[in-house]
């Protein structure tokens, strides 16, 4: 049983990372792979990079060449519904892709094929992850729900109200967590997100972003995996 643990940048896992000094190293495919033990549990822990595609290369190697048995991605996102503000966090129970439209061959944001929009993430491992966020933020306000996925830093209010019109259950925005969802649904392996709220994916999302990752980011997530695999 190993589990797989991931982030799109080294500043949403530096100090996940961290934790494991006496891991084994691997390149596949251009991404330093870490395998080890944390807290007694096998891990690999990598950095997707950003973006639908590199996640998806990354879960399919993650899954092909070092077996991980579940994948729990751990991030920052931006916060679309009204009441998620910076700091909070998300765990997601579901993704969907908001920049995929197929019409009029498919209804607007199903995937071609799949017959469906939405892919549930793993109950069991999400209630987990969800206990875990809980415990090692308590100050933070946890939400539940819709997360969206594009290929697109969404950094103007105009285009946060346009998917928050569009997708109206859609708690937070981000670039890769769909893209695993697909992959493990297509392998049947069982798939957790939590994501911090590092901006409100409006017109000052560029700035909030980079502070938030330089300054939060990876003691959230450290904070996070620890209570998970405690
Ligand atoms: N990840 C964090 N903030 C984001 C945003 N505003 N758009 C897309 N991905 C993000």
């Amino acid at each position: 049983m190993t589990l797989a643990i991931v982030a799109a940048m080294r500043e949403e896992l530096a100090a996940v990372l961290a934790l494991m000094p006496a891991e084994t190293r691997s390149t596949v495919a251009g991404r330093e792979f870490f395998r080890g033990r944390l807290h007694g549990q096998e891990v690999v822990l990598v950095l997707s990079r950003i973006g639908k595609v590199a996640a998806a290369a990354t879960a399919v190697t993650l899954i092909e060449r070092f077996d991980a048995s579940a994948i729990v991605f751990t991030g920052v996102a931006g916060g679309l519904g009204p009441g998620v503000q910076v700091g909070d966090v998300v765990v997601a129970d579901a993704f969907l892709q908001h920049d995929l439209d197929a019409s009029p061959l498919f209804p607007r944001h199903e995937v071609p094929l799949y017959g469906k929009s939405r892919f549930a993430t793993d109950a069991a491992l999400t209630a987990r992850l969800a206990v875990a966020a809980g415990a090692a933020l308590p100050q933070a306000r946890l939400h539940r729900g819709l997360i969206v996925s594009g290929d697109r830093f969404v950094a103007t209010t105009a285009e946060a109200r346009a998917l928050q019109a569009e997708l109206p259950d859609a708690l937070a925005v981000e670039m890769e967590g769909a893209a695993i969802a697909q992959v493990c649904h297509d392998y049947g392996l069982p798939y957790a997100a939590v994501r911090t709220i590092s901006d409100r994916a409006d017109d000052a999302a560029h700035g909030d972003f980079l502070r938030f990752v330089q300054e939060v980011a990876s003691r959230h997530s450290a904070a996070i995996v620890a209570h998970l695999l405690a």
